[in-house]
């Protein structure tokens, strides 16, 4: 008889990767593709959609080959995504009318702005959970429509389509038949209202971008549509955006549960169960996912440079040469290191959301060496999750005693030991640390009669647990001096 598989597709801010997950949840392998990071301004990021495609396309046939799949055998497919990455297309030609302008890209800091000036904020905050930020999609959609000659005009005409990755993906893999996204992916847009769960009007009238250019929203485990690969039609039964797929990939399915992905940016989710539970503290409640007919929610914090800082220590200082050897250099600093580094390189994202803020180093003496440097930027990553922590248990009044963590720094045991120092916290790291992908491969595999949601803890097996050992003397200590080093990198352009 034939063997089942799942596929998830992981397509992410610098690479489109495939894997392959077996019937008993095992992940069989992995493929992965970079595609081309384009910066036409400082501050603006974007991306080639047909790269994006192709690429993701390519990982996906490569799995199959190397591994002797057939299509057939695939009874799923998941895809997780990017967030908030905005493409706008041609839904007679297909072709996109602008680049994929990226999450990371601040080019409409002045159009969000405006959005406060008008006294948005509050409406924003309680119908989308979000704050005004350039992070989010929906000033992006704006900018296109406002600067792509003739878009205003098509959009009007209903010409035009916006999706966020997971929908650019899923109308090319459909033969333009299914334009669609799930409620995770649509909470990032800043349009959806997360409690009612339909599109914005106000905000849509607000920013001038016309409902019939938004994808049909539906729950994170459901059959999609059909991917048509040669003679075989394969369902396409999950989608989530990362951060909430590897929430669901970390099995944090009870209120409480929380998980930190520190890839280029850090990424903590709290589920808060079906209710949406918001902020005083500066972090964004979110659709964690739809399954079942039930909407989850979660408390996000996003830190904007976490893996992005080590990489400026390898490509753009020189100080290393791979992003492991920071732990090995980092070691070599055993006393208390005096030196704080705030890669606040994009400004800062929650829980402060300083567009202005800007990157600095402080505590330096004639004895500084690179060790010290390299150590407080990864330290930094640690500081910047305990930023996020200490706001997010404030708000939902719960103590967080475990932290389940992934991503690639979460490799890093030096990184992990101090993070559950700073926190008071355990940090948990699974086995397998491709969280995203089996997030994915879950939420296929469900829809797909696959799994059953509450078997997959079993799924789940710890690799290491890294237990607090500072006193609170040292934790407090150590913490106020970040805190004063940050307070003096915010608003620093003018
Ligand atoms: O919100 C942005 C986030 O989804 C990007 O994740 O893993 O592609 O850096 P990643």
């Amino acid at each position: 008889m034939a063997d089942s598989y799942i596929i998830a597709l992981d397509q992410g801010t610098t690479s489109s990767r495939a894997a392959l997950i077996n019937a008993s949840g095992g992940l069989v392998a992995i493929e992965q593709q970079e595609f081309s990071q384009i910066f036409p301004e400082p501050g603006w990021v974007e991306h080639d959609p047909m790269e994006i495609l192709n690429s993701q396309l390519a990982t996906l046939q490569t799995l199959l080959k190397n591994n002797k799949v057939l299509p057939s055998e695939i009874v799923g497919i998941g895809i997780a995504n990017q967030r908030e990455t905005t493409v706008v297309w041609n839904k007679h030609t297909g072709k996109p009318i602008y680049n994929a302008i990226v999450w990371q890209d601040n080019r409409t800091a002045n159009i969000c702005e405006d959005l406060i000036k008008k006294g948005l904020e509050k409406q924003v905050k309680k119908t989308t959970g979000l704050v005004i930020d350039a992070y989010f999609s929906a000033t992006k959609i704006h900018w296109i429509l406002k600067h792509v000659p003739g878009a205003k005009a098509d959009a009007a005409n209903g010409d035009l389509l916006f999706g966020t990755i997971d929908t650019w993906l899923l109308w090319n893999f459909t033969n333009g038949k299914v334009h669609a996204t799930d409620y995770s992916n649509a909470s990032r847009t800043l349009l959806f209202d997360i409690e009612n769960c339909c599109w914005d009007p106000t905000l849509l009238d607000a920013l001038e971008i016309p409902l019939n250019m938004l994808p049909q929203v539906k729950p994170s485990s459901y059959h999609f549509g059909n991917l048509e690969l040669g003679e075989v039609s394969i369902p396409i039964t999950g989608i989530a955006g990362d951060q909430q797929a590897a929430l669901f990939g970390q099995t944090c399915f009870t209120k409480g549960d929380t998980k930190n992905t520190y890839g280029t940016g850090c990424f903590m989710l709290m589920n808060t169960g079906t209710q949406a539970m918001y902020s005083n503290n500066g972090l964004l409640t979110t659709i964690a996912w739809g399954i079942d007919d039930k909407i989850y929610y979660a408390l996000e914090g996003s830190v904007f440079i976490a893996g992005a800082a080590i990489q400026w220590l390898r490509d753009g200082l020189n100080l290393i040469e791979t992003a492991e050897e920071s732990e090995l250099f980092s070691s070599l600093i055993t006393e208390e290191n005096p030196v704080v580094v705030v890669p606040a390189f994009a400004g800062l994202g929650a829980p402060y959301w300083d567009m202005y803020a800007r990157g600095a180093i402080f505590g330096l003496t004639r004895d500084t060496g690179k060790n010290h440097l390299i150590k407080a930027t990864l330290q930094s990553l640690a500081y910047q999750s305990k930023d996020v922590i200490e706001a997010m248990q404030e708000d939902a009044q719960i103590k967080i005693n475990i932290l389940k963590v992934d991503g690639g720094a979460a490799e890093n045991n030096l990184l992990m030991q101090f993070q559950a120092d700073l926190l008071d916290a355990v940090v948990q790291r699974p086995k397998i640390t491709e969280t995203t992908v089996m997030g994915a491969a879950y939420l296929a595999g469900i829809c797909v009669g696959l799994w059953k949601q509450e078997e997959l803890q079993n799924h789940r097996k710890i690799d290491k647990e890294f237990k607090p050992t500072f006193s609170i003397e040292k934790r407090e200590r150590l913490y106020k001096k970040w805190l004063k080093a940050l307070e003096r990198t915010k608003n620093w352009i003018d």
